[in-house]
């Protein structure tokens, strides 16, 4: 449901975050997990690299081989949507509650727009100083949250408050960060590709991967939408809380959308729909010859076309992804399509587009608004996009 990296700091009950990335994992988040060097001495980062089925990141000088970012620790702190810092000691409350960052773990907390919450854990005492007290108070402060230890026995032999929230008590606190201001909002989302079949084993396809549509989906459910997600063939997880309806086709689409219309409050077409498919698809797998080969295409009904016509109380939002004068093809589309939105990007461009994981949109709307985003984490930029259909929709109701 949410992307949330648990950070790991050096105390005994490091071995209960293990229990926590477990926890979150069967909610259905997806978790990765940062460890200090500190954290590294009580469990391994091969415990909760198995738990979260993720790399674990112990290194912001050494990035791991296999991710997809190019400064790890930056692209970690916009990929999440929550920090929780579990256990959190007082060396690292102190260090965050005076700026500093000096290692993967404090660097991604320092970086990050999502809220931080922290569970502390340590002697009875510790927690008392008035230092610790102090570092605390200056964090709440600057909004970040805390789950407070509780009363019990310590793992120094000692009894009082320092004993570290229960993982249930710490994942439950995920329920309460995003608002739901899109509850009571039914959503269909379209994303990935379209397949269009020449024959039994080959078909005609486009570089979509889904991201965008996904991401969309993702965030509305987390904010509360009720959401359909009509996806072509895609790679992508599946947004726990999403209602999955899987095509190949854009005929396929079409009938699934069409099925979803009436009930829906705002369609969002982020799928690359294949505008041709084939004129006839083989029933037997097509031989080679010496010569060339002609392939006649026809035109795929437009989807976003009959949306349009078909229009009453929803909100329609469109995607143009473009590789030239983006701008004149986007504002084409919105008028001839009868858009509430078109969210345009160059997909020539290297932070945009297909396979990536930020998009730099603008959106263009029917009132003559243009909305230009930098470029953001997809599912950043989907929450930007969610937040103006969600005006529209207040301003619409507000009017009727
Ligand atoms: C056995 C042992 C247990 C510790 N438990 C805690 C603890 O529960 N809470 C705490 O704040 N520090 C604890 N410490 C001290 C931290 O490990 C130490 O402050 C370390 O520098 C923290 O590094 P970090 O904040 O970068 O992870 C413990 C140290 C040892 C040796």
């Amino acid at each position: 449901m949410a992307h949330v990296i648990v950070g790991v700091t050096g105390g005994i009950a490091a071995y209960k975050a293990a229990e926590l990335v477990s926890l979150l994992g069967k909610q259905g988040h997806e978790v990765r997990c940062i460890m200090t060097s500190a954290a590294q001495q009580f469990i391994t980062p091969l415990t909760l690299q198995t738990l979260s089925g993720n790399p674990v990141y112990t290194d912001m000088f050494h990035p791991q081989d296999n991710m997809e970012w190019q400064v790890e620790h930056i692209g970690l702190a916009r990929w999440a949507d929550c920090v929780l810092i579990v256990p959190a000691t007082a060396d690292f409350i102190g260090k965050v509650a005076h700026g500093l960052a000096d290692d993967f773990l404090s660097t991604c907390v320092m970086a990050t727009a999502a809220p931080v919450i922290f569970a502390p854990a340590m002697n009875d005492q510790m927690y008392a100083n008035p230092i610790v007290q102090r570092n605390i108070a200056t964090l709440r402060e600057a909004g970040y949250r805390f789950v407070d230890p509780v009363d019990g026995n310590l793992a120094c032999g000692t009894s009082g408050k320092g004993k570290m929230a229960s993982p249930g008590e710490i994942a439950a606190v995920l329920e309460t960060l995003r608002e739901q201001d899109l509850r009571g909002l039914k959503i269909v989302v379209t994303a990935g590709p379209t397949r269009e079949a020449i024959d039994p084993v080959r078909f005609m396809t486009n570089h979509s991967s889904g991201k965008m549509g996904y991401a969309i989906a993702r965030q509305a459910a987390n904010r509360g939408a009720d959401v359909v997600l009509v996806s072509g063939p895609s790679a992508q997880p599946v947004p726990s809380g999403v209602t999955v309806v899987k095509v190949a086709s854009a005929r396929d689409m079409f009938e699934a959308v069409k099925a979803q219309y009436d009930a829906a409050d705002v369609v969002i077409k982020a799928a690359a729909v294949a505008d041709y498919r084939p004129k006839t698809v083989a029933t037997q797998k097509i031989k080679k010859s010496e010569g060339d080969m002609v392939l006649e295409l026809e035109r795929n009904p437009d989807i976003l076309a009959w949306l349009g016509e078909h229009k009453k109380h929803q909100i329609l939002m469109g995607f143009a992804a473009e590789t030239n004068d983006v701008r004149e093809h986007a504002l084409g589309k919105l008028a001839r399509k009868h858009l509430d939105f078109i969210a345009a990007n160059d997909v020539t461009m290297s932070h945009s587009g297909f396979g990536k994981d930020t998009n730099q949109i603008t959106v263009y709307g029917a009132d003559g608004r243009v909305h230009e985003l930098p470029v953001l984490a997809k599912e950043a930029a989907a929450d930007q996009l969610l937040n103006l259909v969600l005006e529209k929709y207040q301003s619409k109701k507000a009017l009727s």
